[in-house]
């Protein structure tokens, strides 16, 4: 019962075959887009479809069947079972199959397109307790605005802050922390939220857009403004934000403990606040 969605068609996993000319496999020419079911619904599948789209036209990739996104996500759900599960759907354009040239193939081809979903709750214990995180330079490209699968300035990161023991590591350019591997970033100090501004610094998340409606609609300050690194022990409390995790407290950053060690108040209560409009998106309700 594990079906994927490739080039038009749903079909099992194992029956999936893509070339190996494929410009995503040779050459990181491609983009994704991550959603989560929330057994029954998806949450703000609207803003997931909007950078989806926007990531193809700023790749200049043409999916002429991107109407049907919306639709593809639910089905990948429903013929996977998944309809009462909590659940991710992962989908993947790229600009398609052709002999390698860094130019875009002329004529153009088909792009290929690839959408699997699967079983993935929130860890509730990391969002309960918190974690520590890993600072380092930005090693990554000037257009972190596009979600694209060209992630190995991400892992490789990512990948020495697993093995330190951190739970994602977060960049820092100029002296300012952008965001995380695979999540934004989020300060509090005087009661006042900080993170940085939607530019081609960061990948502009959802779950960011919507910590910062709420924020809004329950009082809390919010200022677009990228933190310096210098200024993070005077910060009270932090946490990062993604699509799988929703609002992950921040306990320490590298050596520095934030606040008391623990979750802090503001962010309890913006975890708070986005489960409750999470939960108001329920159509059942
Ligand atoms: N990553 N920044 C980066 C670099 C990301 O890769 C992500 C998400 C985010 C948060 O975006 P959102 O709130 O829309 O999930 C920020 C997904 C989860 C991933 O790559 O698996």
């Amino acid at each position: 019962m594990d079906e994927v969605y490739l080039n038009g068609q749903f079909i099992p996993r194992d029956k999936a075959m893509i070339s190996p000319d494929d410009r995503g496999f040779l050459l990181g020419d491609s983009i994704y887009e991550v959603i989560r079911w929330y057994g029954g619904y998806f949450f703000d599948l609207v803003g997931h479809a909007a950078r989806l789209r926007r990531s193809l036209r700023e790749t200049r990739i043409v999916w002429e069947d991107d109407p049907k996104f919306e639709e593809i996500a639910e089905e990948l759900i429903q013929r996977n079972e998944l309809g009462t599960e909590c659940a991710i759907v992962y989908f993947q354009v790229t600009r398609g199959v052709a002999p390698r040239t860094h130019a875009f193939p002329d004529p153009p081809v088909k792009p290929t397109v690839y959408g699997f979903a699967r079983r993935q709750s929130i860890n509730t214990l990391v969002a309960e307790k918190g974690v520590a995180i890993w600072l380092t330079p930005d090693p990554r490209w000037n257009r972190c605005d596009i979600k694209t699968t060209a992630l190995i300035a991400n892992i490789l990161p990512y990948q020495e802050a697993h093995d330190k023991g951190f739970a994602e590591v977060c960049f820092v350019r100029n002296g300012f922390v952008t965001e995380g591997a695979h999540s934004n970033i989020f300060f509090v100090r005087d009661e006042t939220l900080y993170t940085h501004p939607e530019n081609n610094g960061i990948l502009s998340g959802i779950t960011r857009k919507n910590v910062i409606s709420v924020a809004g609609t329950n009082g809390i300050a919010v200022v677009e403004e990228a933190v310096a690194a210098d200024m993070i022990p005077y910060m009270n409390e932090a946490f990062i934000s993604n699509t799988t995790g929703e609002i992950v407290p921040v306990t320490r950053i590298t050596d520095q403990q934030i606040g008391d060690g623990t979750p802090g108040p503001v962010t309890r209560r913006l975890q708070m606040q986005l489960r409750e409009l999470i939960q108001s998106c329920d159509p059942r309700r």
